[in-house]
């Protein structure tokens, strides 16, 4: 188990990573890998309800993911949908929040229903919050956030000198959550690769060499307890 002497991260962010390679070890279509990738997703629930975690956001396809082959994605797509109907039930039971961010536009027509039924039937859920972020692009959620302000300060709403990180937050996908404490990357792989380019600031990062679907809730505890090693000092001096 985790140091329970040492504090939980109340958001842990992964970057979901290694479906292809996982694939590819095993002479399998890349989509195969992403199916079982489903698997390491309910683990990350668990061990992240175990712990106590508040926030458990997934990076599941980025904006940049829109060009890769038209089967793949649409394979995704058809994952998403499938996750949604098959994970509704039980989620809602056991009071998981879950919230689909990113530029839902572009999210193909046959998931749309299956996200839209997730997120209400979920709604009230307090245990704990599970963001899957889709079609979601760092960048993007900056300016797009940026064109929310300055329309607003176009619009007489808002005056320039009210332009602070406060501000900027609140136009932002995660306005109500706190930033991440901790980032996981799976499949070995050093980069942020467009993800929470705002959010991620002061976040401790661990890489785990693990392929995602073979991410276990006890390769999520042993991410915990490397986070409750470090020491965060967000800049300044550690007294005493
Ligand atoms: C992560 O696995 C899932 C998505 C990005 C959609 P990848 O599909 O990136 O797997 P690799 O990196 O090719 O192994
Ligand atoms: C990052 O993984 C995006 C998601 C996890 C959704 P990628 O596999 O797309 O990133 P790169 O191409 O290795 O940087
Ligand atoms: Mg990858």
């Amino acid at each position: 188990m985790t140091d329970s002497a040492e504090p939980v991260p109340r958001h842990v962010a992964i970057i979901i990573d290694g479906n292809g390679r996982w694939a590819r070890k095993r002479g399998l279509p890349r989509h195969a890998g992403h199916r079982e990738g489903m698997k390491a997703v309910r683990e990350a629930v668990e061990g992240a309800s175990q712990l106590g975690v508040e926030v458990l956001t997934l990076f599941a396809f980025s904006t940049e993911n829109w060009q890769r082959p038209a089967v793949e994605v649409s394979a995704l797509m058809s994952l998403l949908k499938h996750y949604a109907e098959r994970e509704e039930r039980e989620l809602a039971a056991k009071g998981v929040q879950v919230r689909v961010l990113g530029e839902l536009d572009r999210i193909h027509e046959s998931a749309r229903d299956a996200v839209a039924s997730i997120q209400r039937s979920t709604a009230g859920g307090s245990s704990l919050r599970l963001n899957l972020m889709i079609s979601y692009g760092g960048r993007e959620e900056i300016v797009r956030a940026t064109r929310r302000l300055a329309q607003r300060v176009a619009e007489g709403e808002l005056s320039p000198d009210e332009v602070d990180e406060a501000e900027m937050e609140r136009h932002l996908f995660t306005a109500d959550l706190p930033d991440p404490d901790l980032l996981i990357r799976t499949s070995g792989e050093c980069r942020l690769s467009n993800f929470m380019l705002w959010q991620l600031a002061y976040t401790e990062i661990v890489i785990s060499p693990v392929l995602w679907p073979d991410f276990t809730r006890e390769n999520f505890q042993e991410a915990v307890r490397e986070f409750q090693r470090r020491d965060r000092r967000f800049g300044r001096v550690r007294t005493g």
